[in-house]
């Protein structure tokens, strides 16, 4: 037989072998058998002395690729079998690894309850800038030059006639002058104030505001809205109250509390009202065809009564036992 027959039969062979073989322990005697000291393929490369000159080079790389090929092969079927023994290891009974994954911070999740009670009764959402000029945050709704919550203490000037939004009822005249009558719309949003710092106010806090303008819209229509989602909120045993108030903006005004638990006092949470005429003016409806109502609360507040945090600084200190707790 020539030696590349030889070469090829003594392949053949292995690859028959080969198949038939599933553990290290086969495949170390195929490896002993083939490439060991006295193998099949090494006894071929002592007989590469008998070949010719010429027939030498060619010979010796067709023994080398099958020394190669044999030998990746069995390495592959032992590096298979120690996989499968160190999965053996794994005791499935030990506690495994713990990952910690981050959360939606309490504030979204209220976010989020509040968009989701409005939602189902029709309202949709939008949002507006946090920066603004005056007129969005304070002309346009009926707050004239001289009114206290336009005194430096409350705003935040970013430059002259540009402020820091203290509420979120700008949105209300943005909303108003880029459509047309009718509408019905939440804004969620952070707002900012520079007012001193407490248990229950703080520089930046978020609300949202609501507001619903048709042809007839009553303030037993406000009530029935508010009560709606007073009860879908803190469920129906809750305690709330309806007070008198003023608002530029609204005419007449009222704001809601909601008994705290906890202190053993009433806590504002949110003001609203018929949207006052001049409203309609600065943004052109006409306020002889259209009514409407409006609102807005603080998300923070809602939470603390809800979940009975003690603390509007806890919200934004980013301590992880206080977020882990929801
Ligand atoms: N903007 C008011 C505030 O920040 C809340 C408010 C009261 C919003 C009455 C309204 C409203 O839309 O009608 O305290």
């Amino acid at each position: 037989m020539s030696l590349k027959d030889s070469i090829e039969s003594v392949k053949n062979d292995f690859l028959t072998e080969f198949a038939s073989i599933n553990d290290s322990t086969g495949s170390e005697s195929i490896r002993q058998k083939y490439l060991g000291r006295n193998g099949l393929v090494t006894n071929l490369f002592k007989e590469l002395g008998r070949a010719s000159n010429d027939d030498r080079p060619v010979f010796g790389h067709l023994l080398n690729q099958l020394k190669n090929e044999l030998s990746e092969k069995i390495n592959s079927i032992q590096a298979e079998d120690r996989t499968a023994s160190d999965n053996e290891l794994v005791d499935i009974a030990l506690p495994g690894k713990l990952y910690s994954s981050g959360s939606t911070h309490i504030l979204e999740q209220t976010f989020n309850d509040i968009k989701k009670i409005f939602s189902d009764i029709g309202f949709s959402i939008s949002y507006g800038p946090e920066i603004d000029d005056e007129y969005h945050n304070f002309t346009a709704l009926n707050v004239p030059e001289h009114h206290p919550a336009r005194d430096m203490q409350d705003t935040f000037f970013v430059d002259k006639d540009i402020v820091l939004r203290t509420h979120t009822s700008n949105v209300q005249i943005h909303l108003m002058e880029e459509k047309d009558p009718p509408l019905r719309f939440i804004v969620p949003g952070r707002v900012y104030r520079n007012e001193s710092i407490s248990y229950k106010s703080y520089c930046l806090f978020h609300q949202v505001e609501g507001l619903f303008v048709d042809k007839s819209v009553s303030f037993a229509q406000l009530k029935g809205c508010l009560e709606y989602f007073v009860k879908k909120m803190f469920g129906s045993d809750c305690k709330m109250r309806w007070r008198p108030s003023y608002f530029p903006f609204t005419e007449p005004s009222a704001e809601v509390d909601i008994w705290d638990e906890q202190r053993n006092q009433w806590m504002e949470i949110l003001g609203c009202g018929m949207v006052d005429p001049e409203v309609f003016n600065s943004v052109n409806y006409d306020p002889k065809i259209w009514r409407g109502y409006a609102f807005g609360m603080g998300v923070e507040r809602i939470a603390m009564l809800k979940y009975g945090i003690e603390d509007i600084r806890l919200f934004y200190g980013g301590d992880i036992r206080f977020l882990r707790q929801f």
